[in-house]
């Protein structure tokens, strides 16, 4: 039987930095300024990446391009493998981010790739935690709370344990 399924997720959306909680402004803060710290020769689209950690330690990241496009690394992925190899077992619970290009922070806010998407999805598979995502453009900042949101359908470990049935 054929039936039709439907998946919607809500997000908030504030248009001024002081709407935001002053952890999580504090924490795109973090993202903004490690944006400065971009090697992106090759684009010019410069990311930053800031994690809370549940300690409440910020551990950051910005984007690492290579001559060779595919093995650069996004922001994202590089604040997020920073934190699981300098902080183990200290889960992660948020995620800002912000881009930098053409001599200011972007307008509007950028959303992760699909790749860290993916990454994302693993950190709160393995730590049975959401990952509160901070979308932070200088006139909009997003927030989304967990990257099922984002990458719904996802493959996860749990996928794995289907299969092996
Ligand atoms: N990039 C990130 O670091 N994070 C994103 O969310 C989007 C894209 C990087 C990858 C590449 O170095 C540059 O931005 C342009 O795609």
């Amino acid at each position: 039987m054929k039936t039709d399924k439907n998946i919607s997720f809500t997000y908030k959306e504030f248009d001024k930095d002081e709407e935001l909680d002053p952890s999580d402004l504090e924490l795109l803060s973090s993202a903004r300024k490690v944006a400065s710290n971009a090697y992106a020769p090759y684009s010019k689209f410069m990311v930053g990446a800031a994690v809370r950690l549940e300690s409440g330690k910020i551990i950051t990241g910005a984007n690492v391009e290579n001559v060779a496009f595919p093995s650069g690394i996004c922001a994202e992925r590089a604040a997020l493998s920073n934190a699981s190899s300098n902080y183990p077992g200290d889960r992660p619970i948020a995620l800002a981010i912000a881009a930098y290009t053409e001599k200011e922070h972007s307008g509007e806010p950028i959303s992760p790739c699909g790749s860290c998407r993916q990454v994302i999805a693993e950190e709160e598979y393995r730590n049975g935690k959401n990952i509160r995502i901070i979308l932070g453009g200088k006139n909009k900042i997003r927030i989304i709370e967990s990257v099922r949101d984002l990458l719904p359908l996802q493959f996860n470990g749990d996928s794995l344990k289907v299969n092996l049935r």
